[in-house]
């Protein structure tokens, strides 16, 4: 069994004149805890679509378990392990976290999509559900609709319906954006907490769950690969320092959006500023 669980190779997506994804090679290590970093605009999340295969590239490969997934649809990528989180849509604003759950389960485990016999019916469904909310923090509102649940309980319910379709790697889009500060906490310790076997991709501009969190980083500028390296060979690459510090226009940073955290120590683009990591020279 290979070590490399994800890989893609020399990945381009172009929107018109746009080249949002230039010949992006990652490999995710199985167990991995690997953050992608870069300004706004980077290309982080059109990565991650191409991955996920809700865009096609324009050029480039993509493996999963060393199988070719680039042809492959949304779903079936899904179905071979790779899962990202999911937006809570209006399905499932008007269920609660138990019914949720209960419902990607039975359905991952081809039980159908009405959840309500196979909770009745189903003790395997309705436990993993059960064990799901108390993994997440979500047991106490187990029963109240989603569309009124605190918004970092959103997040974790979004994070717990797609461990419930069992990922080999995770793909985690800034879980922690825009979360109010009494509630990050839970989540910081939740995403700490993730399965070890599950191989995890992490994009999130707070550095200070980014240092804690990953043990290999990718930072990409303007759709490149810029470097890879350990937390810290990132921290004290100096291009990386130029990216994050002073030359940001250049390099095509932006000041984080409303929403985004900056780094607790307070620099300018939302760098590290903890963890030993000296990126502050
Ligand atoms: N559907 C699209 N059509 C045209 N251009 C797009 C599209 N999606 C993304 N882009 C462009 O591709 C580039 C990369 O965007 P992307 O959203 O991937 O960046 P990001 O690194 O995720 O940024 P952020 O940190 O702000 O989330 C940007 O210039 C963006 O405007
Ligand atoms: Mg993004």
């Amino acid at each position: 069994m290979s070590d490399i669980v994800l890989s893609c190779e020399g990945l381009v997506k172009r929107f018109g004149g746009i080249t949002a994804t230039n010949n992006v090679t990652l490999n995710l290590r199985r167990g991995a805890r690997h953050a992608l970093i870069g300004p706004n605009g980077a290309g982080k999340t059109t990565l991650i679509n191409l991955l996920t295969g809700v865009l096609d590239a324009t050029e480039g490969r993509i493996t999963l378990e060393g199988k070719d997934i680039s042809k492959l649809a949304p779903h079936e990528r899904v179905r071979l392990g790779m899962v990202r989180t999911f937006q809570i849509n209006q399905l499932f604003a008007s269920m609660t976290p138990l019914e949720t759950l209960a419902l990607v389960v039975s359905q991952h485990r081809g039980l159908g999509t009405k959840w309500w016999p196979s909770l009745g019916k189903d003790a395997a469904v309705a436990a993993r559900a059960e064990e799901l909310l108390a993994q997440f923090h979500l047991s106490e509102v187990a029963d109240q609709r989603t569309e009124h649940l605190a918004y970092g309980k959103r997040r974790l319910l979004e994070i717990a319906i797609a461990l419930a379709c069992e990922p080999r790697v995770l793909l985690l889009d800034e879980p922690v954006a825009g979360v109010p500060a009494g509630e990050r906490e839970e989540l910081l310790q939740t995403v700490a907490a993730l399965p070890a076997d599950v191989s995890v991709l992490l994009i999130e501009h707070d550095m200070d769950l980014v240092f804690s969190f990953a043990d290999r980083m990718t930072v990409l500028v303007n759709g490149t690969v810029l470097t890879e390296g350990t937390p810290d060979e990132i921290a004290n690459n100096p291009e990386v320092k130029a990216v994050y510090l002073g030359h940001g226009e250049e390099a095509g940073a932006a000041p984080p959006p409303e929403g985004h955290q900056a780094a607790s120590g307070g620099s300018a683009a939302g760098l590290p500023a903890s963890s030993g990591a000296n990126l502050h020279g």
